[in-house]
C-alpha cells in the first residue's frame, strides 16, 4: 500500500448565504441565494487532497443528527476512509454560518459542536497506526490538547506533520516548530511570530517565513490570497510563488483547497516549492466557484 494522508480535524455543515452586502447589527437583509454543503477545515482539506489523488483517512466527530451525513458526504463520495469518525450523542454536528457579499468577501461563524470532542486518545491511536512515509495534516478547529498530542506523537515516531493553524490558536513552541510545513496566512503568521517572540528582518511575508524557519521550523508556507504564497525550507531559499490571475466569486475554503492539495503533492514526493506551485492553482480554481467543497477541482480538471 502506498503512503497515506491522515487528517485529524473538523467537519461541519456550511450554511452559506449570498448577500448584496454584509448585514449590520440589528438589520434584516434579503439574501440573493443560499447553499447547504459539507465544510469544516479538516473535511475540506481531506476532500481537496483526495480529489488530487491522495489516499486519505479522516479522524473527526459528528453529532447524532440529520446534519451528520451531509457533513461527511463529500469525503465519502471521494473515497476518504471514515472508519475512525465517531458519533457524539451529546453534541450537534459542527455548523458554519457564512455570508458572501457581491465582492466575494465572506464572514464565517463556526459552532464547533461535535468537533470539540475530537479527543487525544482517538488522535494518538490514529497516529500510532501511521506507516512510514505517511503524512499527518491538522488545522485549528479541534481542541488544542488533541493537536499537541497528535503532533508530538507523529514527530516522535518520525512522521511528517503539516500544521495549518487556522483559526489561530496558541500552541506550545515545540509543536509549532515540529510542523513541516507550518501553513499560515499573513495574519496567523504575525501571531506565530509574536508567540515565538521573533522579530523578522522587515515586514514582508518572506521575512516572516524566514524568521519562522530559522527558529527551527523545518519548513514554512505563508499564503497571500491572490498574490500566491511564500515557501521557506531548509533546502531552498525563501521563494514567492505567484498565483494565476482569476475572477474571484467566493474565497470560502480556498485556503483549505490550497492546503489539501499541498499535502497531496508532498505525499507524492514533490519538493516544497513544486507542491506550492500546484496548490496555488488549486486554490485559484476554488475561488472561481461558490462555497468550499463544491468548488474543489477533481484531478482531471483544467486548472488556471
Ligand atoms: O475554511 C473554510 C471553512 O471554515 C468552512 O468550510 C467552515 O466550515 C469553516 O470551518
Ligand atoms: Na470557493
Amino acid at each position: 500500500m502506498g503512503a497515506r494522508l491522515l487528517v485529524i480535524g473538523s467537519t461541519n455543515v456550511d450554511l452559506l448565504a449570498t448577500v448584496p452586502r454584509h448585514p449590520s447589527p440589528g438589520e434584516t437583509l434579503l439574501g440573493t441565494g443560499g447553499q447547504r454543503a459539507a465544510g469544516g477545515k479538516g473535511a475540506n482539506q481531506a476532500l481537496a487532497a483526495a480529489l488530487q489523488g491522495a489516499d486519505v483517512t479522516f479522524v473527526g466527530a459528528v453529532g447524532e443528527d440529520a446534519d451528520a451525513e451531509l457533513a461527511l458526504a463529500g469525503m465519502r463520495a471521494a473515497g476518504v476512509d471514515l472508519d475512525s469518525v465517531v458519533t457524539v450523542p451529546e453534541s450537534p454536528t459542527g455548523l458554519a454560518i457564512i455570508t458572501v457579499s457581491q465582492d466575494g468577501e465572506n464572514t464565517i461563524v463556526v459552532i464547533p459542536g461535535a468537533n470539540a470532542h475530537v479527543g487525544v486518545e482517538a488522535a494518538t491511536t490514529a497516529v500510532a497506526g501511521m506507516g512510514e512515509g505517511d503524512l499527518l495534516l491538522m488545522q485549528g478547529e479541534v481542541p488544542r490538547a488533541t493537536m499537541e498530542a497528535a503532533a508530538r506523537a507523529a514527530r516522535d515516531a518520525d512522521r511528517r506533520v503539516v500544521l495549518n493553524v487556522a483559526p489561530w490558536m496558541a500552541l506550545d513552541h515545540d509543536v509549532l516548530t515540529a510542523a513541516d510545513p507550518l501553513v499560515l496566512n499573513e495574519h496567523e503568521a504575525q501571531l506565530a511570530l509574536a508567540e515565538l517572540g521573533l522579530s523578522p528582518d522587515g515586514d514582508s511575508p518572506e521575512a516572516a517565513a524566514t524568521a519562522l524557519r530559522v527558529a527551527g521550523t523545518p519548513s514554512v508556507v505563508i499564503t497571500l490570497g491572490a498574490e500566491g504564497a511564500v515557501a521557506a525550507s531548509q533546502d531552498s531559499p525563501t521563494t514567492q510563488v505567484p498565483s494565476p490571475t482569476v475572477t474571484a466569486i467566493d474565497s470560502t475554503g480556498a485556503g483549505d483547497a490550497f492546503t489539501g492539495a499541498l499535502a497531496a503533492r508532498l505525499l507524492e514526493g514533490d519538493d516544497l516549492t513544486t507542491a506550492v506551485g500546484h496548490a496555488v492553482r488549486v486554490g485559484a480554481f476554488a475561488v472561481q466557484h461558490q462555497g468550499a467543497q463544491p468548488s474543489y477541482p477533481e484531478l482531471d480538471a483544467e486548472l488556471p
